[in-house]
């Protein structure tokens, strides 16, 4: 199996902000107004007014996906093995691209979640105090699906079984500084499994990988995927399917 980690690096060529970095967001905003529980109990409306500026440039389609996103949707189809690709975006981009599984450990900004019935979502609209809660018919009780610092990413009993059970881990576009995702090279490794960094620049945790392969996502993951495509093809001419790791 192989496991995929994405952060916004990987968006970075769609058109939405990476959050450090040159233009990040996080120069632009506070973390604690916007992505931290605190903030939002503090001024919840300058948090939704974040999220509702960034979600209708989605929902308009303001962003596509772009070839390393295609690429994953090929790899997905095309490795003969299981591939786990888990995102720390909260865009949409690899569902519109065809991965046809995708785990948003950091949460979907195309969801709300009602903090009365904790029932979660789809949601297009601007969230704001006067949303009602279409479940249980609470006003004020959204939020937008997103973790915050010092909340529990998402589904991490699932991520940490699929660490234990890859055989290679493959992180793109992510700086490395945001725990536990930054963690997840070197626990892959600790089992045998090998570890690359496909980046525009050496992350924070380039070190724990093996390999790394520099440049922008939309023409390194492209290259990397069909490379791995080709391996596999010389593994296994007649196709069918890789023997269990
Ligand atoms: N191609 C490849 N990599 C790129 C590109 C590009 N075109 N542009 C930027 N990058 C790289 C940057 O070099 C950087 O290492 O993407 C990375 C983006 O880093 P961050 O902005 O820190 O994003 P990410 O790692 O996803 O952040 C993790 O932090 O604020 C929280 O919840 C938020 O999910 C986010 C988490």
């Amino acid at each position: 199996m192989i496991f995929i980690l994405t952060g916004a690096g990987i968006s970075r060529e769609s058109g939405i902000a990476t959050f450090r970095g040159a233009g990040g967001l996080w120069g632009k905003v506070r973390v604690e107004d916007v992505a931290t529980p605190e903030g939002f109990a503090r001024d919840p409306e300058r948090a939704h007014a974040f999220y509702n500026a960034l979600r209708r440039r989605l929902v308009a389609g303001a962003f596509a996906p772009n070839a390393a996103h295609q690429a994953l949707a090929r790899l997905e189809s095309g490795a003969g093995e299981p591939v786990f690709l888990v995102t720390q975006n909260i865009d949409d981009l690899h569902e519109r691209a065809g991965s046809a599984s995708v785990l948003h450990m950091h949460g979907e900004l195309r969801k709300a979640r009602c903090r009365n019935c904790r029932g979660t979502m789809l949601w297009d609209e601007d969230l704001s105090r006067a949303s009602r809660c279409p479940l249980c018919g609470a006003a004020g009780s959204l939020r937008p699906h997103v973790v915050w610092f010092g909340e529990m990413p998402l589904r991490l009993g699932e991520i940490e079984a699929a660490l234990r059970s890859c055989r290679q881990f493959v992180a793109i576009g992510t700086s490395g500084t945001v725990y536990p995702a930054a963690g997840f090279a070197a626990a892959a490794r600790e089992r045998g499994a090998g570890a690359l960094e496909l980046n525009l620049e050496p992350s924070a945790n380039a070190a724990v990988f093996d390999r790394g392969i520099y440049g922008r996502a939309s023409e390194t993951v492209p290259r990397w995927v069909e490379e791995t495509l080709k391996n596999r093809q010389s593994r296994f001419p007649a196709g069918g399917i890789l023997p269990p790791d």
